[in-house]
């Protein structure tokens, strides 16, 4: 093989990785964006924390929380499970609600309540309903346990 057409070879192999990267990241991280990056989804988190508060089906569940760490650690997740570049580093799903007996209607009630946070802050319908298809996923893992 000559000089020449390894040069080609490698230019081909580096401009189909390059795109491949490019498309990769964009496909990923499209509802990250969508949902305002890091700061976008902290402050619909924190939207939804007031609204937990004044919704008497599940505000009782949360009494006595650490709020911080319920903020971080819920916003890390939505920033990972939406493609962002967050590491969520709290309790598995199934052991943090274990013990709580969360029903069907307080998980709704949630959902609720997050729509309407996302409402508030601009998030679009199709970003709303991206998001609530991937938490839908956690949902075995938070209710009747
Ligand atoms: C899509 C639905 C839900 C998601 C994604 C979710 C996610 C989370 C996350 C990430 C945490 C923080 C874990 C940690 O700090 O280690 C948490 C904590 C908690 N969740 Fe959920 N949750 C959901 C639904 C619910 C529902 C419906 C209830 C009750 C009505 C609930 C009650 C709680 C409580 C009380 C805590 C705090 C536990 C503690 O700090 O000891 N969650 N949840």
């Amino acid at each position: 093989m000559t000089r020449s057409v390894r040069t080609a070879i490698l230019l081909a192999l580096t401009i189909l990785a390059t795109g491949c990267a490019i498309r990769h990241n964009t496909a990923d991280d499209a509802l990250y964006q969508d949902l305002g990056e890091r700061t976008g989804i902290a402050d619909m988190v924190e939207d939804l924390m007031y609204r937990i508060v004044e919704d008497e089906r599940i505000a009782f569940q949360f009494k006595g929380i650490d709020v911080v760490q319920f903020h971080t650690n819920l916003t890390d997740q939505i920033c990972e499970i939406s493609g962002g570049p967050c590491t969520y580093t709290g309790r598995p799903m199934a052991d943090v609600h274990d013990g709580m007996n969360v029903t069907e209607t307080q998980f709704n009630a949630l959902a609720e309540q997050l729509v309407l946070a996302m409402e508030e802050n601009g998030i679009s319908t199709s970003a709303q309903n991206r998001l609530l298809k991937r938490l839908v996923e956690l949902h075995p893992r938070i209710t009747h346990r």
